[in-house]
C-alpha cells in the first residue's frame, strides 16, 4: 500500500434492485459502477490526490491536451466472482506493466505497478456489489486510463496528467455468444508500423481501426484483420484481439510481438497450450499461409483472444474478391473450446490456479 487514497461514498448509489436488474443483463460497456478512482500528476508534486468519489462526468477545459493530441493510454481487465463470493483479478500486474510500457511510448510519467494494482483493488472493493455472479461468464470490466489533462495547445508532453479507473459490469462481448466470427481482411488500412504505437494501448490505435471496422461491417463481417505495414503480407491482429492458428499436427502459431498489442490473454494461452503438450510458435505468419492452410486443411482452427472477447472462434476470412472457410466454420474447434474452458475455469476459480495468475481483491 503506497498510495494515499481517500474515499467519499456516493450520495446517490444505485438501489439494490437497480443493480440486480443491470447485472441480470449487463451487455458490454454500457453501465458503470457507483464510484471512480482519480489520481493526478504534476512535475512538482508527482502522483498525488488519490481519491475514490461518486462516478460522474468530468469537467474539462476545451484546451485540454488529450482532446487535441490524443496523449492517452488505457488498460482493460476484469474482476471475477468465485463461487464462495470472493473477488479476483487476472494477472493485474501484467496490465500495470503494460500501462508502464504504453506510458513510455506516450511520453507520460510512470505510475508504479503496485500503485496501479492498489487503485484497481480499492475501487473494486468499494464497488464489490457490482461484480456479477460468475454464471454466464459475467464479470466486472475494469478500465484504467491516463490522459493529458493540462489545458495547453502547444505540442509537448502534458505537465498535468490524470489517471483514472472506472468499472462496468459485463456479459459477453459478442452478442451471439461463442460462435465463429467472420473476419474482414483490410487491404487499405493498417494499424501500426515500425516505430509507431502498435504495441501501446492508446486510443489513437482504436480511432484508426474504426474506418476499417466500418468496411468489415459493410462487407457482412464481424471484425477486421490488419496486416503489417511494411509488406502488407503478415497477419498482425484484430482491432481489439490477438490471433491464433491451430495446425492439424497439433502445433499452434501466433503472430510475433513488435507492432501488435502484447495481449495478456495471448501470453496466458501460450502457457496453457504448452502445458497441454502443444508446440507454440511466435513468428511472422503470412496471410497466404492462412488462406492456403485453411483451404488445404493444414490449419484446422483459427481463434482470436482478448480480455473482452476471451477466446472467440473464427470461421470465415473474407477479402475483396474472395473468402476461405475452414473446418470449424459453424462450430468452434475443439482446441479453441478446450483452451477457452481452461482459461475461464482458472478465472472463475473452478480450476487450480497452477500458474499463480489470480489476485484476490476481497
Ligand atoms: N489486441 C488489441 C488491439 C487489443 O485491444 C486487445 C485487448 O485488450 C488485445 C489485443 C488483447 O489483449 P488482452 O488479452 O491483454 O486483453
Ligand atoms: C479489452 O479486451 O480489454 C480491450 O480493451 C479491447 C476492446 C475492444 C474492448
Amino acid at each position: 500500500m503506497t498510495l494515499d487514497i481517500t474515499t467519499t461514498a456516493s450520495d446517490s448509489p444505485r438501489s439494490e434492485s437497480e443493480v440486480a436488474e443491470i447485472l441480470a443483463n449487463p451487455g458490454f460497456g454500457t453501465y458503470f459502477t457507483d464510484h471512480m478512482f482519480t489520481l493526478e500528476w504534476t512535475p512538482g508534486e508527482g502522483w498525488h490526490g488519490g481519491r475514490i468519489t461518486k462516478y460522474g462526468p468530468l469537467s474539462l477545459d476545451p484546451a485540454t491536451a488529450v482532446l487535441h493530441y490524443a496523449q492517452e493510454t488505457f488498460e482493460g481487465m476484469k474482476a471475477y466472482r468465485h463461487a464462495d463470493g470472493s473477488i479476483w483479478t487476472f494477472r493485474p500486474e501484467e496490465n500495470a506493466k503494460r500501462m508502464t510500457r504504453s506510458s513510455h511510448r506516450l511520453a507520460f510519467p510512470v505510475l508504479e505497478p503496485d500503485d496501479f494494482v492498489q487503485a484497481v483493488d480499492e475501487l473494486v472493493q468499494v464497488d464489490q456489489r457490482w461484480v456479477p455472479e460468475g454464471a454466464g461468464e459475467k464479470s466486472l470490466y475494469i478500465r484504467p486510463f491516463m490522459i493529458a489533462s493540462e489545458a495547453f495547445l502547444g505540442v509537448r508532453p502534458a505537465q498535468h496528467v490524470t489517471f483514472m479507473v472506472i468499472a462496468s459490469p459485463a456479459g459477453a462481448y459478442f452478442k451471439g455468444g461463442v460462435k465463429p466470427l467472420t473476419l474482414w481482411l483490410t487491404e487499405d488500412y493498417t494499424r501500426a508500423g515500425r516505430g509507431g504505437m502498435g504495441a501501446a494501448k492508446t486510443g489513437g490505435n482504436y480511432a484508426s481501426s474504426l474506418v476499417a471496422q466500418q468496411e468489415a461491417t459493410a462487407n457482412g463481417c464481424d471484425q477486421v484483420v490488419f496486416l503489417d505495414v511494411a509488406e502488407g503480407k503478415y497477419v498482425e491482429e484484430l482491432g481489439g484481439m490477438n490471433m491464433y492458428f491451430v495446425y492439424a499436427d497439433g502445433h499452434v502459431v501466433t503472430p510475433e510481438t513488435g507492432t501488435i498489442l502484447e495481449g495478456i490473454t495471448r501470453s496466458a494461452i501460450i502457457e496453457l497450450a504448452q502445458k497441454k503438450g502443444h508446440q507454440v510458435e511466435e513468428r511472422k505468419f503470412s496471410i497466404d499461409e492462412w488462406r492456403e492452410g485453411v483451404a488445404s486443411g493444414d490449419i484446422t482452427e483459427v481463434f482470436a483472444c482478448g480480455t473482452a472477447a476471451v477466446v472467440t472462434p473464427v470461421g470465415t476470412l473474407k477479402w475483396d474478391g474472395g473468402e476461405v472457410s475452414g473446418k470449424a466454420t459453424d462450430d468452434a474447434g475443439p482446441l479453441t473450446m478446450e483452451i477457452r474452458r481452461d482459461l475461464v475455469d482458472i478465472q472463475y476459480g473452478r480450476a487450480d490456479d497452477a500458474f499463480g495468475w489470480m489476485h484476490r481483491v476481497c
